[in-house]
């Protein structure tokens, strides 16, 4: 069982893009993160949005950015996105060939560091970096759009993550995103996970801030009955 709370950070890839700020507004006080998703249509093929729009937002609200970059050579850009305010900034550990300079990189930017597992990565070979880490983001679809189906079997990763979180003592937030709505994020709570991603549930929902808090409630419910 986790002490930490749990986070729940919806994703705007599921807003209404001409509405951001009202979109975001929408779950203000209701979230603890604000997942926002940038896509190059190089490391997934999908395009979304960059810094300027992530600065931008910046303006917009009192919430933390938790920025999942989709992004090829994320040496290049993920400061930038700590230098705007970013309060985490994960990067994809495909996409990068010494992601514990870049860690220590955005540490010392004041953010933040993350890294992303994709569904088809182990997460073994990464056990050893995550003292390196404040968070791991482990995908529960491939990553690239919204509104997939959830993959249970990614679940063995989180699982050994917590493991190994859990001999080794680390600070670590392990975080799903992918799929995550009432009917999977219990499982996901249950494996380990306390931070969960979710796009279509919250804002596919009538009244976005009420789904966060069922999302809440039910991961918390999960966890306790670990
Ligand atoms: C997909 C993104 C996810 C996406 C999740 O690659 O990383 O954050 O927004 O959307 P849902 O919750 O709809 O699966
Ligand atoms: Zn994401």
């Amino acid at each position: 069982m986790t002490v930490t709370p749990t986070i729940v950070a919806p994703s705007i890839l599921a807003a209404d893009f001409a509405r951001l700020a009202d979109e975001v507004r929408a779950v203000e006080g209701a979230a603890d993160w604000l997942h926002v998703d940038v896509m190059d249509n190089h490391f997934v093929p999908n395009l979304t949005i960059g810094l300027p729009v992530v600065q931008s937002l910046r303006a917009a609200t009192q919430l933390p950015f938790d920025v999942h970059l989709m992004i090829e050579d994320p040496r290049r850009w993920a400061p930038g996105y700590a230098d705007a305010g970013a309060y985490n900034v994960t990067f994809h550990a495909e996409a990068c060939d010494d992601p514990v300079a870049l860690a220590k990189d955005l540490r010392s930017a004041g953010a933040k560091a993350g890294l992303a597992i994709d569904r088809d990565t182990p997460i073994e070979p990464y056990l050893e970096l995550l003292p390196s880490f404040d968070t791991l983001l482990i995908m529960t679809i491939k990553a690239g759009f919204g509104g997939q189906r959830f993959i249970p079997q990614l679940l063995e990763k989180v699982r050994a993550a917590r493991r190994h979180v859990a001999a080794g003592h680390l600070e670590l937030r392990i975080e799903v995103d992918g799929g995550i709505a009432a009917d999977t994020i219990e499982q996901a709570a249950a494996a380990g996970a306390d931070a969960f991603v979710a796009g279509t549930a919250v804002y596919g929902a009538d009244d976005p801030a009420e789904a966060v808090r069922r999302l809440r409630a039910l991961a918390e419910r999960a966890i306790s009955g670990a």
